[in-house]
């Protein structure tokens, strides 16, 4: 039998390529989006089961918990993004508080909702992996300070989840291309820069983020948790 996979905000970019890398496994896969226009067609294309969640929406997530049922073994949280720009004019402190709120919301609640909602059936030798991001690093301002807070978030879960032997970790992605996150608005500028930010030169896929997620939830991955993965073509490095 194949393992059962969710994977949030799996309609496109990142979370879509990890569906389709473990759908191409075997895998009993489950993507969720926000919208069932985005999410039924992303389902049929790559073949697994779509459910329209809202990751930021306690009933949704109850409901999809609901819905999926049965246990689970690897929980993948991509949903999130940047934070909608607040309307010209909005002022000063209200629009920080806009900013950060949605930031918040899309990036920290959206994977702390789902993980308490389906985490009493993930299996032992199961996963979760949420995406973080470079830009909690560096420079990321309120979305960026939200993926700092979902990486501490990951470790209480992973701490809770380890006598389980559930293993959770955050892979902190640098920029990645062809994914729905910069809505339209990468210029050639921005992406020359960004790319020359990498020791690699070339902009991250989201197939090289779902193989990282894939080999995270592998047998030769059991003894990694707690830990946030960069990968980021060396435009962030560690020692
Ligand atoms: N692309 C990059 O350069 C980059 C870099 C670092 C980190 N990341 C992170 O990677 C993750 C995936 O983003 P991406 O780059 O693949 O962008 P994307 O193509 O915009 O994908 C985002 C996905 O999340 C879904 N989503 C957003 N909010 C949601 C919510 N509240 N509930 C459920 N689903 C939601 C979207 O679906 P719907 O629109 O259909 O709801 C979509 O499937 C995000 O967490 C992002 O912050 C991306």
């Amino acid at each position: 039998m194949g393992r059962t996979v969710l994977v949030t905000g799996g309609t496109s970019g990142i979370g879509r390529a990890t569906a389709a890398r473990f759908a191409a496994d075997g895998a009993d896969v489950v993507i969720t989006g926000r919208r069932p226009e985005t999410v039924e067609p992303a389902a049929a294309e790559l073949g697994v089961r779509g459910l329209a969640c809202d990751a930021t929406r306690p009933g949704e997530v109850a409901a999809l918990a609901e819905e999926l049922g049965g246990r689970l073994d690897v929980l993948v949280n991509a949903a999130g993004g940047l934070p909608p720009v607040p309307a010209a004019g909005t002022p000063p402190l209200e629009a920080l508080a806009q900013e950060l709120t949605a930031s918040v919301a899309a990036n920290v609640l959206t994977a702390a909702l789902t993980t308490t909602a389906v985490r009493d059936r993930l299996a032992s030798g199961g996963t979760v992996v949420s995406i973080g991001s470079i830009g909690a690093e560096r420079r990321g301002g309120s979305y960026g300070a939200a993926k700092a807070a979902l990486a501490a978030w990951n470790l209480t879960l992973a701490a809770e989840m380890g006598p389980r032997d559930v293993t959770c970790n955050v892979i902190s992605s640098g920029y990645v291309a062809d994914t729905n996150f910069f809505r339209g608005a990468m210029t050639e500028e921005r992406h020359q820069a960004l790319v020359e930010e990498t020791l690699l030169k070339r902009p991250g896929t989201p197939g090289d983020i779902a193989e990282t997620v894939f080999f995270l939830a592998s047998p030769g991955a059991r003894h990694i948790t707690g830990q946030t993965i960069h990968v980021n073509g060396g435009a962030f490095t560690t020692r």
